[in-house]
This record gives structure tokens, C-alpha cells and sequence, in this order.
């Protein structure tokens, strides 16, 4: 079998990529202690480029000083830091035809750094805290939006190819669109059309700003495995309300990235230990491809045979395929796949990367080891 699907180019919006392969958003903690990019995020992003993807998804970038409350994740909310963004941006398009996608956010109640206020729709209690998290204010929420506007607009002038918001795992969109977490009675919760206002705010917004050409893309929680949260079928008309907006793709994501909040059943990267465990989010796509018109569908979640992908490109389940954790063991991943070489992901997808982040920027110890291995023999 060729990799005829996956190495063909396609579109998101106006923006055509060269093949389906997607860097899935990956928060690397390489920029410094106040979310300035460094020349060493630089340097890993530019071997993304430089190894054949077609689009690459920035780590999460925060659009507010309380809303960057992870350890050095990027930030992009005032002028100062354009400067290193710019020079991200442009290194990506001048060392490689890939395309790169802005992905922002708001950390919200989803915070592991120490002195951020946890903050959300409603006062829920979070595994993480002994406090509760604070309600936002409608005038809050409105400062949120225009922060989210304000981040993407200079994600636009830094020469970002689009913009994805982060509305999954458990950071702050995702918190209102859950049941579980967004427990208001105004404009902002209550009915699933309340629950999605922020994002459609949000959207109006940036196209005001925009206008119709750049794509706005999303990564959505289509459900989130809790006891009285977001089902499934609630995330169904979810993505048919985000397809209608006009977002130009959606990549449907699940649970919370703090484990304890589900007993580590819904952690969005989820160890797998054998082919069977792989694509575990293929089933859902599946059901949501249908509800999606001409809004493009990326696939994320375990996918490591160029294979599977190829086949879910075929059986249009989804139009682009998007990786994280494979990218960290080898960010040439795809040339590796271009070239012929069609094992699958060296990543045995056992998140012992996750283990790295207090030191600084994460990496991947298995491959670390690996290397040790072999210089050794
Ligand atoms: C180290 C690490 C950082 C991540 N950072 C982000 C992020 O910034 N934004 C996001 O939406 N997802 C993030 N994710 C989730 C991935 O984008 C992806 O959805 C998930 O890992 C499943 O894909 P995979 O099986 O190919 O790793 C991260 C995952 C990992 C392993
Ligand atoms: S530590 Fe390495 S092998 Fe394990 S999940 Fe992370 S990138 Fe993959």
C-alpha cells in the first residue's frame, strides 16, 4: 500500500498544506520563565519543518497573563512578545514549505504552576486545589474574549498561516462547554447555545478583525468521561454549531489533562501499550466526519502506522492526521515515511516525556536512552 492519501496536498480554508500530516498542538516548555520564545524552541521548531510536515500546530500559546499558568509555555499578548514569535514564524517559512497554525489559549482552572489564580464559568472544586475555582464575571469573560481577539490578530501579523483555539482538555473554552464545570445560569451557560457563546464570541470577533481568508481553526472537546459532563452527544451538536460558525477545520479532542480529575481514564494522551490500543479516537471520528459538510476533520489521538492513516484518509473519516508525542522521538517523522520506510512511530507512546517538563524543555528519555545504547555498543 502507498501513502498516495497522505503525502497528496490538500486545503484548510485558503491555505493549501502540502500533505495531511499534522503536528498536533505540543506544549514544549522551551520558552523562558515568562513566555518569551527562545532561540532553542526556535532550533526545535525549525527541525519540525525541516522533516516533512505539512502543518504544524504550536504548542499552546497563552492570550492572558492569568491564562498562561503552565511552566514556560508561550505567550503572545502584548507587543514585546511579537519580536520572538515573528522570528518562529518566519524560520518555519524560510527553512521549509510547511505551514504553521497559532494555537491559543486560556489555562483557566487547568493550571500547575504555582501563584496563578484558578479561575472558571463556575466555583467547582478541581483535584489540583484546595481552592475553589473563581467564577468569572460577565465583564471578566468579555476581557477574555477580547484577549483572545487580541492574540490572534497578532498571531495574523507575526505571519502565522491560522489560528486554532484550544477548546479540549479541561482549559478554560472546554470549561464552558461542559456541563460539569459551567454551572451559570446567564448568557454564557445553561443550553449547549449558551455553553458555546464564549467560542462564538470569540469567532465574530477575530473574522471582524481577519476577515473571511485566514482560517480560524479549532481543537474541540466533543465529550469529557465525567459523571454529569459533556456526552457525546452534546459534543455532536457541538461541532454542528462550530460548523456552521464557518471554522475552516476541527480537531476533535476528550478529557482533561489532569488525571486525577478522571481517575486517568480520559487523559487526551493516552498510553497505549499495543497496535489494538492505537487510534483510539477513530471510532468517534468516525460518528462525527457526517455532521462536518465542508469543514476539514483532523484526526489526532495514538495514530502511529502511516498505514492506519492512510486508511482513514481513504475512507474519508478524516482529511488530515495529526500527530504529538511521535513528533518528540522523531521530528522527521515523515520524511522517514515520504522516503519509504513505513515503520511505524518509534514513540511507544508511554508518556515518560511528561516526566521532563520540571527540568526545562521536555524531550523524549526513551529515544534519550536509545541513543546512550548505541553509543555504548
Ligand atoms: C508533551 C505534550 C504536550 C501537549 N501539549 C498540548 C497543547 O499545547 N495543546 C493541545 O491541544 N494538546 C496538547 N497535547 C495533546 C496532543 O496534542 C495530542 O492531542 C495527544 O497527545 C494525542 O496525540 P498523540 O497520541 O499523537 O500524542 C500535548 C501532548 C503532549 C504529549
Ligand atoms: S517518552 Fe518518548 S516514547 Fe514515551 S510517549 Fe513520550 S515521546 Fe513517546
Amino acid at each position: 500500500m502507498e501513502l498516495t492519501k497522505l503525502f497528496s496536498s490538500a486545503k484548510i480554508g485558503n491555505v493549501r498544506i502540502k500533505n495531511r500530516i499534522v503536528r498536533s498542538a505540543t506544549w514544549l516548555a522551551g520558552a523562558d520563565e515568562v513566555g518569551y520564545v527562545t532561540d532553542d524552541l526556535i532550533e526545535t521548531y525549525q527541525k519540525l519543518g525541516e522533516g516533512g510536515i505539512g502543518l504544524i500546530i504550536s504548542g499552546y500559546i497563552g492570550v492572558h497573563e492569568h491564562g498562561s499558568g503552565n511552566y514556560r509555555m508561550t505567550r503572545l499578548y502584548n507587543e514585546s512578545y511579537k519580536v520572538g514569535q515573528k522570528k518562529l514564524v518566519s524560520t518555519i517559512h524560510d527553512t521549509s514549505d510547511s505551514k504553521i497554525a497559532a494555537q491559543i489559549a486560556h489555562t483557566g482552572s487547568n493550571i500547575i504552576r504555582e501563584g496563578y489564580e484558578l479561575v472558571g464559568p463556575s466555583p467547582i472544586k478541581v483535584p489540583r486545589s484546595i481552592k475553589l475555582v473563581r467564577e468569572l464575571s460577565i465583564n471578566e469573560i468579555q476581557e477574555v474574549i477580547k484577549a483572545f481577539i487580541k492574540t490572534g490578530t497578532y498571531a495574523y501579523e507575526c505571519g502565522y498561516d491560522m489560528i486554532q483555539l484550544h477548546g479540549a482538555h479541561g482549559y478554560l473554552l472546554s470549561d464552558f462547554l461542559s456541563p460539569y464545570t459551567n454551572k451559570r445560569n446567564d448568557e454564557y451557560g445553561g443550553y449547549i447555545e449558551n455553553r458555546v457563546k464564549i467560542i462564538e464570541d470569540i469567532y465574530h470577533g477575530l473574522r471582524d478583525k481577519l476577515g473571511k481568508k485566514f482560517p480560524i481553526i479549532i481543537k474541540l472537546n466533543t465529550h469529557d468521561n465525567l459523571k454529569n459532563g459533556l456526552t457525546l452527544e452534546e459534543g455532536k451538536e457541538i461541532i454542528k454549531s462550530v460548523v456552521a460558525l464557518g471554522l475552516d477545520a476541527i480537531e476533535p479532542s476528550t478529557g482533561r489533562t489532569d488525571p486525577k480529575f478522571t481517575d486517568n481514564k480520559s487523559f487526551p494522551a493516552v498510553v497505549t501499550k499495543n497496535p489494538e490500543e492505537e487510534n483510539y479516537f477513530s471510532h468517534i471520528a468516525r460518528e462525527l466526519k457526517p455532521l462536518m459538510n465542508n469543514c476539514a476533520l483532523i484526526l489526532m489521538g495514538g495514530i502511529r502506522n502511516p498505514l492506519a492513516a492512510e486508511r482513514f484518509l481513504d475512507e474519508e473519516i478524516a482529511d488530515f492526521i495529526s500527530f504529538s508525542r511521535p513528533f518528540l522521538y522523531e521530528p522527521d517523522l515523515a520524511k522517514r515515511w515520504e522516503s519509504g520506510n513505513l515503520d511505524s512511530a518509534y514513540c511507544t507512546s508511554c508518556n515518560a516525556c511528561f516526566g521532563t517538563v520540571l527540568k526545562g524543555k521536555i524531550y523524549c528519555p526513551v529515544k534519550c536512552k536509545q541513543e546512550k545504547k548505541s553509543i555504548n555498543n
